[in-house]
């Protein structure tokens, strides 16, 4: 394949001939393309900034407007063909405009640069993905909040070192994801704001030879401010850092939960059933149900975190100002926008469909003797007994159990008396290991007590209804 010198923009000073390699290593269509939305947007504003300032006759202002309405619905209707010599989507929308209506379609780049536009193009698509999966993730905390409140009063072991600890209301471990998903929420919301500044106008990085009305840009399109400096605005990337750490941030919230369904979906834990919609079966193996969406999950986050650092190493060293290097921050964002949103998504269904299995979750409670350090604290308050003391009796009675194969909860006096001679008396021992009083008693703030649970899920809906 030859290039010659017509096929692009910026080729007025070149001799002709392009190598393929040059095409295909330059061109950031395939990715960009996705961008056209944003890359239009500033397109029009810019017309509009040129005719007030004289560059633009109305005649030529309102046929690139029809021109671009024109182009930007033939890509949405998948209607123009990528070429690769024409390397991004400023060129594509420009080249396409000249066609549709010729020389007033050359006037539009006056003032601008490519390096401006890409700028405001990402910059506008930031904004758009941050709230649109600031959004998603809050529906998330919706779905989360809702099983919470239905699962109030069912009793889990919440666990340490993923051995059994103490037991928890369901609503605990639930509300503990929700709240870390919350914070990925307000984090998208910094990288909004942090995204909310107008690059455009800075021209290829030192401003332009022209009185340009960049305070017109802005309101056309609704920035909050404008960049104070134009080599930075041109040369930064800090906007998409943001918006790729809160994504991988997210992620990796995303795939603790999903390790917790993939376990709690075992046949060891069986706390949990998930909707045969959102499971696989085993090509092989006819009894398999797999947990196959929480798995993509937890592996997308090593994939969004690498987004993260790519990028950070792309832009780390770079000299001011706009470099090519630059262009390569379209994979990472693009890919973590649309993969958050998978993760979203996946997560929603799974919430949305979990149920949760009971009994086994008591049975693991009691296997787990989940109640113990219930117990020694029954025999500090009500026996004056000193702690490391009551520890160690509880411990004995842990291993009496073991031998025989009981749990805390039905083993027989005689067992208990041989640990210790208070354990004897049922008005005193089974309220000390019974699950539920056991996590009614964690009254501290922030608890697993009922009351807790509540105060929780009431400020929960509170801030829920604050973000919007
Ligand atoms: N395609 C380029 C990018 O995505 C646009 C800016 C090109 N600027 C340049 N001086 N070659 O970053």
């Amino acid at each position: 394949m030859k290039h010659t010198s017509n096929d692009k923009l910026w080729q007025g000073r070149s001799s002709g001939h392009v190598a393929d390699i040059t095409v295909e290593i330059g061109q950031s269509i395939d990715l960009d393309i996705q961008l056209y939305r944003e890359d239009i947007q500033g397109s029009r504003a810019h017309a509009r900034m040129l005719q007030r300032i004289g560059v633009l006759d109305q005649t030529e202002l309102d046929q690139i407007l029809e021109g671009l309405t024109t182009v930007e619905a033939e890509i949405a209707a998948r209607q123009m063909p990528l070429r690769w010599e024409l390397e991004d989507i400023h060129t594509h929308v420009e080249n396409r405009l000249m066609e549709l209506i010729g020389d007033p379609a050359r006037k539009l780049h006056t003032a601008r640069s490519r390096n401006d536009q890409i700028a405001v193009d990402t910059h506008l698509y930031v904004k758009r993905k941050s709230a649109e999966l600031r959004f998603m993730i809050l529906d998330l905390c919706r779905d989360l909040l809702a099983q919470a409140e239905k699962n109030i009063d069912i009793t889990i072991p919440a666990y340490t070192h993923l051995q059994v600890a103490q037991p928890a209301r369901l609503a605990h471990p639930l509300m503990a994801h929700f709240w870390s998903f919350f914070r990925d929420a307000e984090r998208l919301q910094f990288a909004e704001q942090q995204a909310d500044r107008l690059p455009l106008g800075s021209g290829a990085c030192l401003g332009v030879n022209y009185d340009t009305d960049r305070e017109f840009l802005r309101q056309e399109l609704k920035f909050e401010s404008i960049y104070e400096n134009s080599m930075d605005a041109v040369a930064s990337r800090d906007h998409i850092l943001n918006f790729l750490y809160a994504t991988s941030v997210f992620a990796t919230h995303a795939s603790r939960i999903a390790e917790e369904i993939v376990l709690w979906c075992s046949v060891e834990f069986s706390f949990l059933k998930l909707p045969d919609s959102v499971t696989t079966g085993s090509s092989i193996m006819p009894q398999k149900k797999n947990p196959d969406l929480a798995e993509l999950i937890r592996g997308k986050a090593g994939r969004l975190n690498g987004n993260l650092i790519a990028l950070m190493t792309a832009v780390k060293g770079l000299p001011l100002a706009y470099n090519r290097d630059l262009q390569e921050d379209r994979h990472p964002l693009l890919d973590s926008a649309y993969q958050a949103e998978l993760i979203v998504r996946a997560l929603r269904a799974m919430v949305q469909g979990m149920e949760f299995q009971d009994k086994n979750m008591q049975s693991s409670l009691e296997k787990g003797y989940a109640t113990a350090t219930d117990l020694a604290d029954a025999l500090v308050w009500e026996k004056q007994v000193p702690f490391r003391e009551a520890h160690h009796a509880v411990g004995k009675l842990v291993a009496l159990c073991e031998q025989s194969g009981v749990s805390l909860l039905n083993a027989a006096p005689e067992i208990r008396r041989q640990a210790h001679p208070a354990f004897e008396d049922p008005d005193f021992y089974n309220p000390a290991v019974d699950p539920t009083t056991s996590a009614d008693r964690k009254r501290s703030q922030g608890g697993t007590a009922r009351f807790r649970i509540e105060e929780q899920l009431e400020l929960a809906r509170r801030n829920l209804e604050e973000a919007g």
